[in-house]
């Protein structure tokens, strides 16, 4: 079948569901796609807060936000859209709590805000309470707060439709072609329809399910942003890969840097707090890509809890009232998950795979660009983590995650019905479904001793947790570059069992394992060129910064034997780069 609208949106997480809001405010006719129920985009599994420098319970302002933001990046950050970033989180806040948000509160009736790593007051002075938060399900409440205001605007959804690529009307994005929809798959029943638009916006979300041990749930397989990279449209600083310190052991669920932003305290085998050494201002409050790096250093030099690989996060010195009232979710999670009560003993954790700095670059209008000159691919829009704009540069505050969706998805929804309302409608493509109809025959007709999606995802997993995880060299980064192509061939004769057209999962995510390995292959190829240490990219060959030769954003292209990467400026309006200490 095939459905026209005036903008779909692709994904059902926080931004989205604002692009779809804004669109459906404007009375552009909309519609958004997701493989899952919007209830269940990965939105939903934020949890310690959003920033903004509301200034509730201590001075703050939004510059302080930008500064922390830029250098929590490495400098790697574009200070122009930081700057949008800092400033434009306050408003969507505020228009959040006006949506009926239930944000936790002071005593006198304010918005709570609590410390998170890394921002601070007065460029760097102390920790600074800006995380505005809603217990530690924040993101949670901003979904089901997004999705009610969708429903109430009319927006039409279509549940359980996974996107299985993109249409462009007058040729690809790279000769000049426009956005023109999407093709996409019912997963109830196989069939494939295309959805016609004149505005495309990708909301797709991560791609940590490329790693062993990551935050992210099973959906996250970068769909948008391998679609936009088969396209000809290159990938933005895909090296930099942000490893969230406290996961729970194993299994890598989150337990939310709120803990710490309360008072949570990290622990190694001798019962030290570690991060004196490494961040003695802020301590267990640096950004993530040290306090990972930190947890590494420890584990390594034996003083992890009884010589293994994890340490301790404690919070039983905070009390049953904080616990309750603020940490509820996750201290639940201790006892489910791990059978630890966190009131009275110290929960282990480890560093788990949790965020994508890169992405599809984008400019602050959350257009999707498509080379150094930032050039526009016309209709087509991305916005939150399957994005690049770069406010996040080589590594993500935490927060800064939900304020990047509700910013720029709003900003795409605005951004869209401008567009939407200046051109045509594109005329039906024909043949549109025809490439993935024949891709998708061809895994069906093999015979099923082919070789195993399961098995290959595995490996896939392995190979980028053990080598291209917290800590990079040139050997380990050349052996997982071998590892991916070896996987990418024996994609090509990937087999399944499950011949049928009703939910079959297992062909789709043989699909989703190809989207998997692209995305890994662009991961690697770009952190073994970067011959540096920055934010969460950390070399052992290459311990230091080196700004002459890499502050740059790279931009990975298919090419026909594997990425070309090329380089694209940064921009820097406000704070030049300097050491980074904590
Ligand atoms: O720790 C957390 O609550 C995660 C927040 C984030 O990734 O921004």
């Amino acid at each position: 079948m095939d459905y026209p609208f005036d903008a779909i949106v692709v994904g059902a997480g926080g931004a989205g569901l604002w692009a779809a809001l804004e669109l459906a405010r404007e009375g552009v006719n909309t519609a958004v796609l997701t493989k899952l129920y919007p209830t269940r985009s990965h939105t939903g599994t934020a949890q310690g807060g959003v920033c903004a420098a509301l200034g509730n319970l201590e001075e703050d302002h939004w510059e302080w936000h930008m500064f922390d933001t830029v250098k929590g990046g490495d400098y790697l950050v574009d200070q122009d859209a930081a700057e949008v970033l800092a400033r434009e989180a306050i408003e969507t806040v505020i228009e959040l709590e006006h949506m009926g948000l239930p944000f936790n509160r002071t005593p006198d009736g304010k918005i709570d805000q609590r410390r998170f790593g890394g921002h601070t007051s007065n460029y760097g002075e102390a920790p600074v309470r800006r995380a505005c938060f809603a217990a530690d399900r924040t993101g949670h409440m901003i979904l089901q707060t997004l999705y009610q205001q969708c429903i109430k605007h009319g927006v039409r959804f279509f549940d359980e439709f996974g996107v299985v690529d993109l249409l462009f009307d007058g040729g690809e994005p790279g000769a000049g072609g426009r956005a023109a929809g999407v093709v996409a798959q019912r997963l109830a029943d196989g069939e494939l329809h295309t959805f016609r638009a004149k505005a495309v916006l990708l909301a797709t979300g991560g791609f940590g399910r490329m790693f062993r041990i990551t935050s992210n749930a099973h959906s996250l397989t970068g769909d948008g942003v391998a679609l936009c990279y088969r396209h000809g449209i290159p990938l933005q600083d895909m090296e930099f890969f942000q490893f969230h310190p406290t996961g729970i052991v194993g299994i890598g669920i989150l337990l939310s840097e709120a803990a710490r932003g309360e008072g949570g305290t990290l622990l190694n085998d001798l019962g030290e707090r570690f991060m004196e050494r490494y961040a003695p201002k802020l301590m267990e409050l640096a950004p993530r890509d040290m306090v990972s790096r930190a947890m590494y250093q420890e584990i390594r030099a034996g003083r992890g809890i009884g010589g293994k690989d994890y340490l301790y996060l404690d919070v039983r010195h905070l009390g049953r009232k904080v616990i309750e009232e603020k940490l509820p979710d996750i201290t639940d999670f201790a006892r489910i998950y791990q059978g630890v009560e966190p009131l009275t003993e110290p929960v282990p954790v480890q560093p788990t795979a949790h965020y994508a700095m890169g992405g599809i670059p984008t400019n602050v209008s959350a257009e999707v660009t498509r080379d150094e000159k930032s050039t526009v691919v016309p209709g087509l829009f991305a916005a939150g983590e399957c994005a690049c704009v770069s406010v996040h540069g080589a590594n993500r505050l935490g927060t800064n995650s939900l304020v990047d969706l509700l910013v720029f998805g709003r900003r795409a929804g605005r951004q869209m019905a401008r567009y939407a309302g200046g051109v045509e409608r594109p005329r039906p493509i024909p043949n549109a479904v025809e490439p993935v109809r024949a891709e998708l025959e061809a895994i069906r007709a093999r015979p099923s001793s082919g070789e195993s999606a399961a098995a290959i995802r595995t490996e896939l997993q392995a190979e980028m947790m053990d080598n291209v995880g917290v800590y990079r060299d040139g050997k380990l980064l050349t052996a997982a570059l071998a590892k991916v192509r070896e996987l990418e061939a024996r994609h090509d004769r990937i087999s399944i069992t499950d011949c049928g057209s009703v939910f079959n999962t297992e062909l789709i995510e043989a699909r989703e394992l190809g989207y998997l390995l692209d995305i890994a292959h662009v991961t690697v190829s770009s952190a073994l060129a970067r011959t540096e240490s920055r934010g969460a990219h950390s070399r052992e060959d290459y311990p230091e910064r080196d700004d002459k030769k890499w502050l740059k954003h790279t931009l990975a292209y298919r090419g026909t034997d594997g990425p070309t990467l090329r380089y694209k400026d940064v921009s820097i309006t406000r704070f030049e780069p300097k050491p980074r200490t904590y």
